[in-house]
């Protein structure tokens, strides 16, 4: 990604165009990148393959996000999804936060977990001792399950052993999976160390697999944006009361209304989950488009935020001086090896365009825009509603479901938009109108 993510007018382009402009700023071929994405990339015979009682493809729409910079390294940002607003939202906000230097990211640990549950144990307290000691024995089991892993230099790390109580204990075997998302490994591990664990434990052999609560592979993802880039227009409804005069949202109003959005979060469970979903926006898009599982995401992801016993938000911002700051850390599984990436060519063509060289960087950039996806819905919130540029943009699928096609839709869109009706109708009646006088 040598000349930046940063695009202006991208939008404006055609799709053609667009589809060039990537392919020259990526330096991925066109002809590849085309028939990547042509018919979302899979045909129907590989998909019969991948899952079972095949009847055809589902496409959803594969676009990028611009201006993402992450660690000093730009990055144009694959996202696949059906909502309206989603790309054009995280894209306007990294393109505030690199006014600020862009995203800071890393990643705290970087190891799966395998579970091995042992029930009916007679003393648990001992079977967990006598397990601890017996973690040489185990890894060593466990590497010789995965030769080609440790090939790559990853491998099982360490052994924790807990009792549940009720005469149950588990062991977590800790694997770097190194450029894998690891599920496979992970299992394949969990199920090798079965039988030893269940014979040393002195219990029956229960569940093997791995958790997606995946707590030792986080990342962390922060960003600074300075308030003058956060000024709103008079539709706010804080502001309501000086819309009728045009004044502008003061910067740092936004600012502390953005840390008011996020208190919210903070006490509230039901604003907790409302708010995630606004991050993970960005995430899923980034998840689904790398051919990543975004249920295991997902799971761990609502998991971790209820760590405390109590649902938090992932990400939370604060006001330092004119700055505002945000900080998001979820565990984070993905890879950029193995499963749905050796059959789907677009996910292929996903992990170039983004140029990442390791499940960790996929994984730091998915977090930032994530962020990035988090700090336009709370602006957004805090000021003016949401829903004026939601409906915007909703507008446009509106007037392609009437039927309007290449320019029209941009017409209608904006023709129904303006007059506040998205509907079907409204946009058939616009279309019919727009027809005739042409
Ligand atoms: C909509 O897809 C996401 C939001 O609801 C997120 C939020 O409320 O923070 C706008």
């Amino acid at each position: 990604m040598s000349e930046g993510s940063r695009i202006p007018g991208f939008y404006k382009l055609g799709l053609a165009e667009r589809r060039a402009v990537v392919s020259g700023r990526a330096q991925v071929d066109l002809a590849e990148l085309e028939h990547a994405l042509e018919a979302g990339g899979l045909d129907t015979a590989t998909a019969d393959k991948v899952v079972e009682n095949v009847l055809g493809i589902y496409g959803l729409p594969f676009g990028v996000a611009l201006n993402v910079r992450v660690n000093n390294t730009d990055r144009l940002v694959p996202m696949v999804v059906e909502e309206p607003s989603v790309i054009a939202a995280a894209s306007n906000a990294a393109r505030m936060i690199r006014q600020s230097g862009g995203f800071r990211a890393e990643v705290v640990e970087s190891l799966m977990i395998g579970q091995v549950q042992i029930t009916d144990v007679e003393h648990p307290a001992d079977a967990v001792a006598r397990l601890e000691a017996a973690t040489p024995r185990l890894l060593e089991l466990a590497t010789k399950a995965v030769p080609n892993l440790i090939a790559r230099g990853g491998g099982p790390r360490a052994i924790d052993v807990r009792d549940l109580g009720q005469r149950c204990i588990v062991l977590h075997v800790l694997v770097d999976c190194r450029d894998a998302m690891g599920a496979n490994l992970v299992n394949t591990i969990a199920e090798a160390l079965g039988p030893i664990t269940a014979e040393i434990a002195g219990g029956t052999l229960g569940l093997r697999i791995l958790s997606n609560l995946c707590d030792r592979r986080r990342v962390h993802a922060t960003c600074r944006v300075h308030a003058r880039e956060l000024v709103s227009s008079p539709r706010s409804s804080k502001s309501a009361d000086r819309a009728d005069s045009g004044d502008e949202l003061d910067g740092l109003e936004v600012v502390d209304a953005i840390v008011s959005a996020s208190r919210f979060a903070e006490l509230d469970p039901y604003r907790a989950a409302t708010h995630n979903k606004g991050i993970m926006n960005g995430i899923d898009a980034v998840v689904l488009a790398t051919g990543n599982d975004f249920r295991a995401v997902e799971a761990g992801a609502h998991a971790y935020a209820a760590r405390s016993g109590r649902y938090a938000p992932l990400a939370v911002w604060r006001r330092d001086g004119e700055d505002l700051v945000g900080q998001l850390e979820l565990p984070l599984s993905l890879g950029i090896v193995g499963g749905t990436l050796r059959v789907h060519p677009t996910a292929r063509l996903a992990l170039k365009i983004l140029g990442v060289s390791s499940a960790d960087e996929l994984a730091m950039i998915a977090a930032s825009v994530g962020l990035a996806s988090n700090l336009s819905a709370l602006r957004a919130l805090a000021t003016e509603g949401i829903q004026r540029g939601h409906m915007s943009l909703h507008a446009r699928s509106v007037a392609s479901a009437a039927g309007a096609l290449g320019d029209e839709v941009e017409l209608i869109a904006a023709r129904i938009a303006g007059e506040g009706l998205i509907t079907v109708e409204a946009a058939e009646r616009a279309l019919a109108q727009l027809r005739l006088s042409r």
